[in-house]
């Protein structure tokens, strides 16, 4: 197979595919086979999803959100979650993990509610049949509703987190006080210290602007040592608060090496609830965390589940609202937001997988070298696998 004048990186190449391995890139116009030969476009690393639900994928019909706020989310995933199987579990991360593959994205992050141990062994238990069919699943185990809000829930979550997870959940905004919210944060880090794990906390998901957990996790992660080992989902509270501390916790994140993860699909629909107008965005302050030199990742959180309906595993979507919501239109700015999507966020697995000679081709191509043109038609890129096929 052959890509010819192919965008890669920021050269237009030729590139030679054989049994699964890119075996030539060289200068545009000078290799030749006789195979398929694929004309022009883009060539990508895959996409990784930092951010997602599988427990709670494609079960937003089962108990439609009738008034789509986060309340009712929480509220109709807990009377769900008492109807799980393992089987049911199973089955929807997989139709989800097949909807990802498709669509380009071949490493996902998932969160787990450590509310239902059923939904932590099956989505542990499925790491290996999805690494067989060409995608790397990492689980997060995530309290949903609280480490210390109600007897049980602590010992629930410590638990999960012994099953072979891959990093450490928490929502210290969530928990009743903020002392308690800082307390979960110091006891996730004990626990990520015991059993040498990284974090991925939900961090500051909401519009009070009060809610200052995100500089509490920053501290923490330089006094012990964890810069580069955790991740800050959502940090709504940022675009809420005034710009003397923003400009403060922002200088912290950078140099925590915390990478805060925006999730544009939900995060649109479910802050700002309590304005009337104007309504806020209600996003993590992305183009200023770039600014100060923070990593940022660009998260789903939800495919079709009691939060967001809409959720389609494209990550070109949650691209595409992040440009809108966050005024990130600008060329160069379009053009970094499409980066991330197979650059930043594989930073939970430690970096982007790079494209060479001799290396596996697991790989996108895109029918367009045009940022822009990617974003107006969000098409289906060409998936390899380098060879691995996904039944
Ligand atoms: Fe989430």
């Amino acid at each position: 197979m052959l890509f010819s004048g192919t965008r890669l990186g920021a050269r237009i190449v030729d590139v030679a595919v054989a049994d699964g391995r890119i075996t030539a890139i060289e200068a545009e116009g000078t290799l030749t086979g006789d195979g398929e030969v694929v004309e022009g476009g883009w060539l990508t690393p895959p996409m990784a999803e930092p951010h997602v639900h599988l427990d709670a994928a494609l079960l937003g019909a089962r108990r439609p959100n009738r008034s789509g706020t986060l309340r009712e989310g929480i509220a109709n995933w807990a009377v769900l979650r008492e109807g799980l199987t393992e089987a049911d579990v199973r089955d929807r991360a997989l139709d989800t993990a097949e909807r990802y593959a498709t669509r380009g994205t071949l490493r996902i992050r998932t969160h787990v509610d450590t509310g239902s141990l059923l939904a932590v062994e099956a989505l542990v238990g499925l790491k290996a049949t999805m690494a067989a069919r060409g995608v790397e699943l990492q689980v997060v185990a995530f309290p949903q509703e609280g480490i210390l809000r109600a007897p049980g829930r602590r010992e629930q979550w410590e638990t999960a987190c012994r099953m072979g997870v891959d990093a450490i959940g928490a929502i210290p905004h969530f928990e009743r006080t903020t002392d308690e919210g800082w307390r979960s944060v110091r006891l996730a880090f004990d626990l990520a210290e015991e059993l040498d794990l990284p974090l991925d906390l939900h961090c500051d998901e909401t519009d009070d602007p009060q809610s200052r957990n995100l500089e509490v996790v920053c501290a923490e992660s330089i006094d012990r040592g964890w810069q580069g080992r955790v991740v800050c989902g959502h940090c709504t509270s940022l675009h809420s608060t005034n710009h003397p501390h923003a400009e403060k916790v922002m200088e912290l994140v950078a140099e925590a090496g915390v990478q805060v993860v925006t999730n544009p699909l939900d995060n649109a629909v479910l802050q700002g609830r309590y304005d009337r107008y104007p309504k806020r965005r209600g996003l993590t302050r992305v183009d200023e965390l770039w600014r100060f030199g923070a990593k940022v990742g660009i998260g789903h959180d939800s495919v079709q589940d009691p939060w967001y309906r809409l959720g389609t595993a494209h990550m070109l979507d949650p691209a595409y609202m992040l440009v809108h919501m966050s005024q990130l239109t600008g060329e160069h700015q379009m053009a970094r937001v499409l980066d991330t999507l197979w650059g930043d966020n594989h930073l939970p697995w430690g970096s982007a997988p790079s494209l060479e000679v001799g290396g596996p081709a697991r790989m996108l191509w895109w029918p367009s070298a045009d940022p822009a043109q990617l974003l107006i038609e969000r098409p289906l890129p060409r998936v390899l696998r380098g060879g691995v096929p996904f039944e």
